[in-house]
């Protein structure tokens, strides 16, 4: 495969972060793009920063030129404020990041969804990530792979004591987890974010689905 250029949005959060160490790692790719709300200020050879306002995407549509797209954006109705403001960063910027991206020319897409999306789920949550899988199945894309993974580990910056609490809970849990359940268990965030660049490797296409048991398994292969 030739050297290759990276979108990544989300690139400030806790799985994005590591996607984007990743992204600088990989000889596959030569340019690695990623769009923030505000500045990481990191610099890197390969880099390229564009500050954006995420309710105008479409005026930034020619700096969204890319092979493969890492889609690690999202929120919490509790930090976004209204579970409509929810779905404008899960599911509108989202969308739109990839739609734009599509019809630049790339030709994977790689988004990080949740365990449990479903358009017809009851729960608020899963239905907005089943909605977005929904929305980009139907892009005009050669591959595209949606990351559903369990609870996240990790070190965050700021506290999130309900998912602290539930962390602490299903951890105790953990080692019940097995066979059919092992999907249940919490995984790291730089799991996860490794497992997208190397599935972006593999030119899969169609679309696909990665639950964390098999996202961790992918990591496991070559850790
Ligand atoms: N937490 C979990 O246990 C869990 C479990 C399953 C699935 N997920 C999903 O996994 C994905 C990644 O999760 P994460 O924990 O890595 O997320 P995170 O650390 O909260 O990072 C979210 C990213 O989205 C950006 N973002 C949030 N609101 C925005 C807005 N209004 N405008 C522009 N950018 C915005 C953040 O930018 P700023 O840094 O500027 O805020 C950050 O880069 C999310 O889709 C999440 O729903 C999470």
């Amino acid at each position: 495969m030739s050297q290759r250029t990276a979108l990544l949005v989300g690139a400030t959060g806790l799985v994005g972060g590591h996607c984007l160490q990743f992204l600088l790692q990989a000889e596959e790719y030569e340019k690695v793009i990623i769009l923030v709300r505000r500045p990481l200020l990191m610099d890197h050879q390969k880099l390229e920063e564009h500050v954006v306002n995420f309710d105008k995407l479409d005026q930034y549509a020619s700096i969204m030129r890319a092979n493969d797209v890492f889609c690690c954006l999202g929120t919490t109705i509790k930090a976004a404020g209204s579970q409509q403001e929810f779905r404008k960063v899960d599911f509108t910027y989202t969308v739109q990041t990839c739609a734009i991206a599509v019809k630049n020319g790339a030709d994977q897409l790689l988004v990080v969804t949740s365990l449990g999306a479903n358009p017809r789920s009851k729960i608020f949550y899963n239905r907005i990530k089943g909605e977005t899988e929904e929305a980009l199945s139907k892009l005009p894309c050669e591959a595209i792979h949606f990351f559903r993974p369990s609870l996240l580990l990790g070190d965050r910056k700021e506290s999130r004591p309900v998912e602290n609490a539930g962390i602490s809970a299903i951890k105790g849990l953990s080692l019940l987890m097995a066979g059919p359940l092992k999907k249940y268990k919490p995984i790291d965030a730089n799991v996860v974010a490794h497992s997208m660049v190397l599935v972006a490797q593999e030119t899969r296409s169609g679309v696909n689905v990665y639950e964390s048991d098999r996202i961790q398994a992918l990591h496991d292969a070559v850790a």
